[in-house]
């Protein structure tokens, strides 16, 4: 089996480092203390967050996880809410359903039980109920807490509740989790300008809600330990240049450290027990090559001024609205560079980092480059 894991949530052996944040987020979360969890799509925010719920449950705490991609509506929301919320609780059916049916009165769960005896509730909610269900709903944790329930609730991909009825939803939400004092809350978020604008605007509903937490990529020390003792138990040998190879064409972004290690493993394991460069070139080239109708729609969907200053950031991405920047490489107005800029940002395909605008996708990049810059 592959020893790298890309793509979704990973968990077990995969899943490596991260010790501090782990401790930091546990010793947070079972204080009390509200956080704001942020880093760009793909560093593992789900991944290390998924880690620290399951070492909070084991010390007994009730946690729940929403993702917020998945929340297409205040209806949806309320529903998966109550399931999971059901679903959490450590006591008898009937105890569950009777509390619940204290507290909140418009809805009436059901409950299935599996072949185990496992039970699973399922609800539907019509529109017109969830205005009057919303409160009793979001409020049924912090009833139910207490000294002998914590809770801890996760968001994630908190941003996109700008979605849903505009601020509306997040003012209701807000009012009613500020007066939790049974229950913890986790905010993650991937589309850092805007989840951060919540968090840090006065005039918004979240505004000082918690802590801040930016999530590093993990090091290259870490990932170059990790690289090589996968490969070793397959008595393949990577030496430490290579690995700094990877990690420079990956630019160390967890997931993209991951896919081509994986690639890479899947193309040597049956033929060899010591990794060359070209095996690593010819990995980049087999991810590109797969990616490519992918990278072509995304590219041939922007405008002429939006591609042409995705090219330019492919040189360097600091100080893109000074006049040299735009002289050397054909640029118009500052304005009209930031409205691409943004453009790029919404697509996804550029995230704003300290040092300036960098492609979310090194290998997007390198596409680039190959076909238009070689
Ligand atoms: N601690 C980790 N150990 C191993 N791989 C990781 C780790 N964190 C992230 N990754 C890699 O990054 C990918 C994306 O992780 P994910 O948790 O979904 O990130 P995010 O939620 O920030 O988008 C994972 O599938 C995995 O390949
Ligand atoms: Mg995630």
């Amino acid at each position: 089996m592959n020893p790298f894991s890309y793509g979704s949530v990973v968990c077990g052996e995969y899943f490596y480092n991260r010790t501090e944040e782990i401790s930091q987020l546990e010793s947070d979360l079972t204080n009390g203390n509200n956080i704001i969890l942020y880093a760009p799509r793909k560093y593992g925010k789900t991944s290390l967050i998924n880690r620290v719920l399951e070492n909070l449950e084991k010390k007994n705490f009730n946690t729940i996880y929403i993702d917020f991609f998945n929340v297409i509506d205040r209806n949806k929301f309320i529903e998966l809410y109550v399931k999971k919320l059901l679903q959490k609780r450590k006591f008898s059916v009937e105890e569950i359903i009777k509390s619940f049916n204290k507290f909140v009165k418009n809805i009436t769960p059901s409950v299935k039980f599996d072949n185990f005896g496992n039970p699973s509730f399922e609800l539907s909610i019509s529109e017109r109920d969830s205005d009057t269900n919303f409160e009793d709903v979001v409020n049924l944790p912090e009833k139910w807490g207490g000294k002998k329930e914590k809770w801890i609730i996760v968001f994630d991909e908190f941003q996109e509740i700008n979605k849903l009825n505009g601020e509306n939803f997040e003012k209701e939400l807000r009012a009613n989790i500020q007066f939790h004092q049974n229950v913890t809350y986790l905010f993650l978020g991937s589309k850092t300008h805007l989840l951060l604008n919540m968090f840090r605007d006065k005039s918004r509903a979240f505004y000082n809600v918690g802590k801040f937490v930016k999530l590093k990529k993990i090091s290259e020390k870490e990932n170059t330990n990790f690289i090589k003792s996968r490969f070793k138990k397959f008595n393949i040998e990577i030496s430490d240049e290579h690995i700094k190879y990877m990690l420079g064409v990956t630019e160390n972004i967890p997931f993209y450290v991951q896919f081509l290690s994986s690639e890479l493993w899947q193309s040597v394991i049956s033929s060899k027990n010591k990794i060359e460069n070209e095996d690593i070139n010819k990995a980049i080239d087999r991810i590109i090559a797969g990616q490519s109708d992918y990278y072509l729609e995304l590219y041939d969907k922007l405008s002429q001024y939006q591609k042409k200053l995705l090219l330019a950031l492919i040189e360097t991405g600091s100080e893109v609205y000074s006049k040299k920047y735009a002289e050397q490489h054909r640029l118009s107005s500052a304005s009209s560079t930031q409205r691409a800029i943004s453009k790029l940002i919404d697509e996804g395909i550029v995230e704003k980092e300290q040092s300036g605008f960098q492609f979310s996708d090194p290998l997007f990049k390198k596409y680039l480059k190959l076909r238009f810059k070689a």
